[in-house]
């Protein structure tokens, strides 16, 4: 342990407690204020969620003589701590002892006035999520512990391994561990406050989904479905067909469901499942269809876009909801999706489905208004020709 001086008792509590069941569960009456408008109020475990996602959190804290510090920390959630590292002298190190918070929000959509009133400023405003831990900076001085929490800032910032776990007693480590500061706010007293509009009118509400559609800028599809799974009366009809709730976003958290529809896919039979859910993460639009009654996924598409020329790939209806409208309802709503609605050329290759694809106003390429002048369709493809240039420098 490096040598320092402090004025603080370090808590040896919190540097030895395993890590424990879920402790904003156990968020206390101080959790929310009676002074907040319980509508705003949302669950601590949203917050912890929140608290545990964000890239960076900040810090609110005093040093001596009541100096205010504001910092932006990497935050890990271990057992029922907000923990972070930092270096042994500094800023962070005054604060040890002493009343804080660590808050980190995100935002969902900023809404502009004219949305729902076409001359005062007033209703101009900003949805959002923030959740704040409330308690005291303590540092966490037990060497595994301390081994924990960094292994947790790795495991959260750099998910892919390719590092030896970090120990306390694994000579690598030992003097960094030792060497660093590590602490962190029990998570007794979490507040987390959604400010999505809860309070205004239902009508204007769901003016708001729909012009955040039509205005369709980064993040507004994703606004669209945060509103849509929290306030279900707020779903346009758009996001409704023949007993289908519609979706214009994925959530990572859906991919292990959406796996299984696309394993039947003959198109990507040898494609690596990681890189099939990959291409979903990254695509500029997916839509999914669900049973409105059971929730079960039905459908799923995806497009590539930059705007100007979008391509559609994995179209999938699971078997036994077929020939039901599913498909022309995901192609729909994807046709219609921001990334995709405004492209001079959306284009598709299929082996069977022309028929449907027709209906859906495409045509073969060879059908399609040309250019005047010639112009051959070309492919680069894996593994025939595709290098980049880090391998010929191998
Ligand atoms: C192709 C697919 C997406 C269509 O979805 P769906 O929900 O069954 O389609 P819909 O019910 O909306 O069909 C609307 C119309 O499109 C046409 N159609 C539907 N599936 C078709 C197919 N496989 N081939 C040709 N036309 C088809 C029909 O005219 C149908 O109307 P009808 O049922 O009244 O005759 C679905 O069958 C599927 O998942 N197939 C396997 C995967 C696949 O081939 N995807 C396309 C890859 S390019």
């Amino acid at each position: 342990m490096n040598e320092r001086t402090r004025e603080h008792a370090p808590s040896e509590a919190l540097a030895e407690r395993p890590p424990g069941p879920d402790a904003v569960s156990r968020s206390g009456p101080k959790a929310a204020s009676p002074m907040r408008r319980a509508v705003f109020r949302s669950t601590a475990e949203e917050g912890r969620a929140l608290l545990e996602r964000a890239p960076v959190v900040h810090l609110a804290t005093t040093a001596k003589g009541g100096r205010p510090i504001l910092r932006a920390v990497h935050g890990v959630i271990d057992g029922d701590v907000l923990a972070f590292h930092g270096a042994p002298a500094g800023e962070k190190l005054d604060g040890l002892g002493r009343q804080a918070v660590i808050a980190a929000h995100e935002v969902v959509a900023e809404i502009p006035s004219w949305f729902v009133d076409p001359e005062r400023a007033c209703p101009a405003t900003t949805y959002y999520v923030s959740a704040q831990v409330h308690g005291v900076l303590e540092e966490i001085t037990a060497p595994d512990v301390k081994a924990r929490v960094l292994e947790g800032l790795m495991a959260k910032y750099q998910p892919e391994g390719r590092h030896v776990p970090i120990r306390s007693d694994d000579p690598r480590y030992a003097k960094a561990v030792a060497g660093l500061l590590v602490a962190g706010v029990r998570l007794d007293d979490v507040v987390c406050k959604a400010k999505l509009g809860q309070n205004g009118r239902l009508e204007e509400r769901r003016r708001i989904v729909t012009e955040l559609w039509r205005r369709g800028g980064p993040g507004d599809a994703r606004a669209v479905d945060t509103l849509v799974r929290r306030f279900p009366e707020l779903t346009p009809a758009f996001l409704e067909r023949d007993g289908l709730r519609l979706a214009a976003t994925l959530d990572a958290s859906e991919l292990d469901e959406i796996a299984p529809l696309l394993d039947e896919a003959y198109w990507l039979a040898g494609v690596p499942r990681e890189a099939v859910l990959a291409a979903f993460l990254a695509s500029a639009a997916v839509v999914t269809a669900r049973d409105a009654r059971t929730g079960a996924l039905v459908a799923l598409a995806r497009a590539t876009s930059d705007g100007k020329v979008a391509w559609i790939y994995d179209v999938v209806v699971r078997d036994e909801h077929r020939r039901a409208g599913a498909g022309t309802a995901v192609m729909e709503l994807l046709l219609d999706h921001p990334a995709v609605r405004g492209a001079r050329h959306v284009r598709l290759t299929t082996r069977d489905a022309e028929a449907f694809y027709r209906r859906l106003g495409f045509l073969e390429l060879s059908e399609a208004p040309r250019h005047p002048w010639r112009s051959i369709e070309m492919i680069r493809a894996k593994p025939t020709a595709a290098r980049v240039a880090l391998d010929d420098r191998a």
